[in-house]
């Protein structure tokens, strides 16, 4: 499942097909190995306590977290632009395929959630995943099965603000 969400992400639209996405996947265990690393991280540059606590919260609080990378090869303003916003339309590919999947096993709902947590700007982060150079970690993305009994929350949205000008 975790595969498909990500093999749909790469169909974003993307100008001049610079495929500027990198996908790292934490899961399990594993997310113990990030927030010990990340705690470390944080423990050394003095920061309170809440922050290691905070941050351990967001990490446990689904199974799978997909850290979505840019990757920024070049200084150039309008590529870094374009390609985030191709990080972004890959991103909500993920959603919609996470969204549209239904385990028909236990039709339990899948949910993703986009997040710019703090901690995808951390040092700590960046060296846990191995994120190098220029590439920048735009976004977590949290996945995994709502608890029964808990409605999916969605936010209010207003009509459009459209301007027409159809003859
Ligand atoms: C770029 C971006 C960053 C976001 N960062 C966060 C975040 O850090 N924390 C969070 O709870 N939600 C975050 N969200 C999710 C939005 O808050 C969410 O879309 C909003 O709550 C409305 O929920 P809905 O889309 O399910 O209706 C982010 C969404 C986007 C597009």
């Amino acid at each position: 499942m975790i595969a498909r969400i990500i093999d749909a992400a790469v169909w974003a639209p993307n100008h001049l097909l610079t495929e500027p996405w990198r996908f790292h996947v934490v899961a399990g265990e594993r997310r113990d190995a990030l927030a010990d690393a990340v705690a470390r991280w944080l423990e050394s540059t003095g920061a309170a306590e809440g922050a290691a606590t905070r941050m351990r919260g967001k990490v446990m609080r689904s199974p799978v977290t997909v850290f979505v990378v840019q990757a920024v090869a070049s200084p150039d303003e309008t590529r870094i632009l374009e390609d985030y916003a191709a990080c972004a339309a890959a991103i909500q590919n993920m959603l919609l395929t996470a969204h549209a999947a239904v385990d028909a096993s236990d039709a339990r709902t899948l949910i993703a959630h986009y997040s710019t947590d703090r901690m995808i700007g951390y040092a700590g982060t960046r060296e846990y995943l191995g994120v190098q150079g220029d590439d920048r970690i735009i976004a977590m993305i949290n996945l995994g099965y709502l608890r029964e009994g808990v409605e999916p929350k969605q936010g209010k949205r207003n009509p459009p603000i459209v301007q027409w000008d159809w003859a």
